[in-house]
């Protein structure tokens, strides 16, 4: 503490450090009632209490989804108590567009009188857990929150992390706190159980962080993508652990849990992404999007003499056999100045942390790297690559 009697200015410096650690359980069946799973981490911390929980499910599981867990805290009753029955939400894009869903969830918590050691337990894809964990991120500014992830994105990136959100005037996830759960549950069954869309487009965050992180488990993905395009389930829950285990550690020991900094060092292949998310309006899922920035960055790659020519088509042969295209027709879309829209999204991508741009690119695959500038003409020259690759 520094400390002065003369100065007219007198500085205190209040300096704590809060430990974080949360439990990523994999597991199969989560509701079936004699799986402990979750009810040994909603009593992890007062294993003799009868624990207060809220559920709120994603509506795209169906119906049987809120009975099963409706058993499920039946046959637990010592130990878990539903402060009311089970509440299906709007999945997807929509419940982090319209927000009087989370205004209204906010309200259910109150009317509940739900305290800051009950639990609020968000079932379902990316869209609801960043929805449902704001509001309980906000709720009495912080009560307890259980994820238990239902798409292949959510279980192997968004849910193991730290972060929610939502989106306001169209701009994704402007709205939103970093907010450890209290724990995560994945199950495999809901993987086995999604259209073979999503299960396509949650491959492409492993696809990402293999590249960026770790060249062993891409030359797992490509020795295993026979498997993977045909979602075999062992295949399809190591490709999930292993990306979820990347994740956490990146998250865990990467020095920035909290993204103070500038780096995203886990978003290769975004900022073009995250640009083509809108200007389909979400038509395209986050994954599909991803695929389509990890393809052009490659090439961008290359360009800027980082990676060695061939990966960036090795890149694109992957992503293809697994199930992505790698073109959409809103990429060639332009601007009144003749300018590719899509190229706006590195100064998004900027402006969504501040300071200095910084990409992630590749120097090998499985060697991510940082820059902090990019080449527009060379950008350009990578997105006509693309485009003609497609045969467009
Ligand atoms: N917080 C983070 O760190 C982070 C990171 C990456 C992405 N995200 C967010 O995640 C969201 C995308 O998540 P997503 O890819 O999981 O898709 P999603 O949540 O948009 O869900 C897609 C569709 O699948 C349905 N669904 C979910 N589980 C299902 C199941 N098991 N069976 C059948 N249908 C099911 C949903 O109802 C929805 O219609 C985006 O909003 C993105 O911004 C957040
Ligand atoms: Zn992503």
């Amino acid at each position: 503490m520094a400390h002065s009697t003369q100065a007219r200015t007198v500085t205190h410096w209040q300096r704590f450090a809060v430990p974080y650690e949360f439990p990523v359980v994999f597991t199969e069946g989560v509701f079936d009632a004699d799986n402990p799973a979750l009810r040994d981490v909603l009593c992890r911390l007062e294993p003799a209490k009868r624990h207060r929980a809220v559920f709120f499910a994603d509506d795209g599981l169906g119906e049987p989804l809120l009975a099963a867990i409706e058993a499920y805290a039946e046959r637990h009753r010592d130990a878990l108590e539903l402060a009311c029955a089970p509440v299906a939400v709007p999945g997807g894009e929509k419940i982090k567009t319209e927000l009087h869903f989370v205004e209204s969830m906010q309200q259910k918590l109150f009317e509940l009188r739900l305290d800051r050691h009950s639990y609020v337990v968000a079932v379902g894809g990316g869209a609801v857990l960043d929805a449902v964990g704001l509001v309980a991120a906000t709720t009495h500014r912080g009560v307890r929150h259980v994820r238990i992830p239902t798409t292949v994105l959510a279980q192997n990136d968004s849910g193991v992390g730290v972060k929610n959100g939502v989106n306001l005037q169209g701009v994704k996830n402007f709205v939103g706190t970093f907010a450890p759960p209290f724990a995560v549950l994945n199950d495999l069954a809901f993987i086995l159980a999604l259209p073979e869309r999503d299960k396509i487009a949650g491959m492409a965050e492993a696809v990402k962080v293999a590249l960026i992180r770790d060249a062993e488990f891409f030359g797992w993905i490509e020795r295993h993508m026979d498997d993977l395009a045909t979602f075999e389930r062992s295949a399809m829950a190591t490709m999930i652990r292993r990306c979820a285990e990347l994740h956490m550690r990146q998250i865990g020991h990467g020095g920035d849990p909290f993204e103070t900094g500038s780096a995203r060092p886990l978003d290769y292949g975004h900022w073009s992404a995250h640009k083509l998310e809108s200007l389909t309006r979400h038509h395209l899922r986050h994954g599909e999007a991803v695929a389509i920035g990890m393809a052009l960055d490659a090439r961008y790659s290359v360009l800027a003499g980082l990676l060695p020519a061939g990966g960036e088509e090795r890149i694109c042969a992957l992503l293809e056999y697994l199930g992505f295209q790698l073109w959409h027709p809103a990429l060639a879309r332009t601007g009144p100045n003749g300018e590719w829209v899509i190229l706006e999204g590195l100064k998004d991508f900027q402006e969504h942390l501040g300071g200095e741009l910084t990409v992630t690119l590749l120097a090998g695959l499985g060697t991510g790297v940082e820059v902090h500038e990019i080449d527009v003409e060379r950008m350009r020259e990578a997105m006509h690559w693309l485009k003609s690759r497609a045969g467009d």
